[in-house]
């Protein structure tokens, strides 16, 4: 089975994900946790973000591996010269840093690099639920449910400032902007069920997302 969760930024994609995986007992996989990887090994070799073909290169010589976890997922490189040793260096922290946050975009608009984690995120073995922007459009178009997390700005805004204590507005400005850049793969597809999170709380999300888990998406 392969349940996808996608959405807006500050949806609470990981977090819903995590829940149900949890109550499914079964992996939830965080396809952006790979763009991350790929931003911040980028960012460590002075590879610029726009540069396709270097960043393939890059990321060919750089064996990552993602540990999909009910819990939270993590991501382990093994650098250069450490092949025989299997010694690995866990990424998880490193790429959940502003300067990834803020170059993490530009990397994820390139075909090329979208491809490149796709092939990583279909090399994983079902059951799981995949969480990200298209894991039901482009990644798993075949997945048994599919489900699209939206709230409005001013609500993720409110969402973010509770965690990392910054100015709403500014917050809500650099969401939207994020949301207009993410704009190309982040369309809900066709059979998903949209869940509006605006008015909910976590545990509210993850008991429409079981809920919806019985019931096919309606065709209008
Ligand atoms: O979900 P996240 O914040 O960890 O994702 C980091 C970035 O990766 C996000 O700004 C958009 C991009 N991303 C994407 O383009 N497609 C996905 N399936 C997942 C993430």
């Amino acid at each position: 089975m392969i349940v996808t969760i996608d959405g807006v930024a500050a949806s609470g994609k990981s977090s819903v994900a995590s829940g149900v995986a949890r109550r499914l007992n079964i992996p939830y996989v965080s396809s952006g946790l790979l763009y991350r990887a790929a931003t911040l090994l980028a960012l460590e070799a002075g590879t610029d973000l726009g540069d396709a073909p270097a960043l393939i290169a890059l990321l060919s010589g750089s064996p990552l591996r993602l540990e999909p976890l009910p819990e939270g997922n993590r991501i382990f490189l093994t650098p250069v010269g450490e092949q025989e040793t299997g010694a690995e260096r866990d990424l998880t922290a490193d790429a959940h840093t502003s300067a990834v946050d803020a170059g993490v975009s530009a990397l994820a608009q390139l075909p090329e690099l979208r491809e490149w984690v796709n092939a990583q995120l279909r090399a994983l073995t079902p059951p799981f639920v995949a969480e990200g922007r298209d894991m039901g459009t482009a990644v798993f178009p075949q997945a048994q449910a599919k489900f699209f997390l939206t709230a409005s700005p001013r609500v993720r805004a409110l969402r973010r400032v509770k965690e990392r204590l910054e100015d709403v507005a500014e917050v809500e400005a650099a969401l939207v902007a994020r949301d207009a850049k993410d704009k190309a793969q982040s369309a809900p597809a066709a059979d998903a069920q949209l869940i509006d999170t605006s008015t909910l709380d976590l545990s509210g999300v993850i008991a429409a997302v079981l809920r919806g888990l019985h019931q096919p998406a309606s065709s209008d």
